[in-house]
């Protein structure tokens, strides 16, 4: 369980091509322009994610925003990672305010509390570092990017360690695994994309 996470996230980083076949439920349709860019996200998806499937169903709904262009995909995945953490970290500030809860459960949520905000504010400057990447600035500004993500789904999976050993409270358990291993895996995936982006843009001449 420890560490997990961060090989995921390194396994991200070193997987571009993902050997998973992709399913080709739209290849009876006709290729329109939205079934193109919905195809596009699909692909991305299963050529470069862990979790291809929750790729393809999070993303595939802004296919004709992201229209085919890499960092349009890299950063609406940043952002849905976003919008997920932080309505998960709203929930963490909800459940450790539960009645009757024991001390170190209390704990181990208020650890998750700090680390999934920690989370919230790296996704963002994340998102910011992209908007400033560019012209001379793009590897830098790239490297920056992935350094914040990756620290993003470091912290969500310190809040998973933190309620991975026995005994503790269940259904708070089962609360925390369902949408920190959410986030995390939403996370791993915006990494995957944003990394597969800053490579392909890195070997251009
Ligand atoms: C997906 O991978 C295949 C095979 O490696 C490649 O030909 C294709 O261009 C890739 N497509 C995308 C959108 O990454
Ligand atoms: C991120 O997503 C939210 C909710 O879907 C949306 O309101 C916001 O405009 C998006 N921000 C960016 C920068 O794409
Ligand atoms: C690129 O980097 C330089 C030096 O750090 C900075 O002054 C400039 O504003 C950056 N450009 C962009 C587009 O962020």
């Amino acid at each position: 369980m420890e560490s997990s996470f961060l090989g995921l996230a390194l396994a991200a980083i070193l997987i571009l091509r993902f050997s998973t076949p992709v399913n080709s439920s739209c290849s009876a349709t006709r290729p329109s322009p939205r079934n193109v860019d919905i195809r596009y996200v699909e692909v991305s998806c299963y050529n470069t994610t862990l979790y291809p499937k929750l790729c393809y169903h999070t993303l595939a709904i802004y296919a004709s925003t992201i229209k085919r262009n890499p960092k349009l995909l890299a950063n609406t995945a940043l952002n849905v990672s976003l919008v997920n953490t932080k309505s998960t970290s709203r929930l963490m500030k909800r459940v450790h305010r539960i009645p009757g809860l024991e001390p170190r459960v209390v704990a181990a949520m208020l650890d998750c509390v700090e680390e999934v905000g920690d989370s919230v504010y790296e996704l963002r400057r994340s998102m910011k570092e992209m908007g400033r990447a560019g012209g001379s600035n793009f590897s830098m500004a790239m490297n920056d990017v992935e350094t914040w993500v990756s620290a993003a789904l470091t912290d969500d999976d310190t809040c998973l360690d933190g309620f991975a050993e026995e005994g503790m409270d269940r259904k708070v358990k089962t609360i925390v695994k369902r949408h920190v291993q959410r986030i995390a895996r939403l996370t791993s995936n915006a990494l995957a994309l944003v990394n597969r982006y800053a490579s392909t843009r890195a070997s251009l001449p």
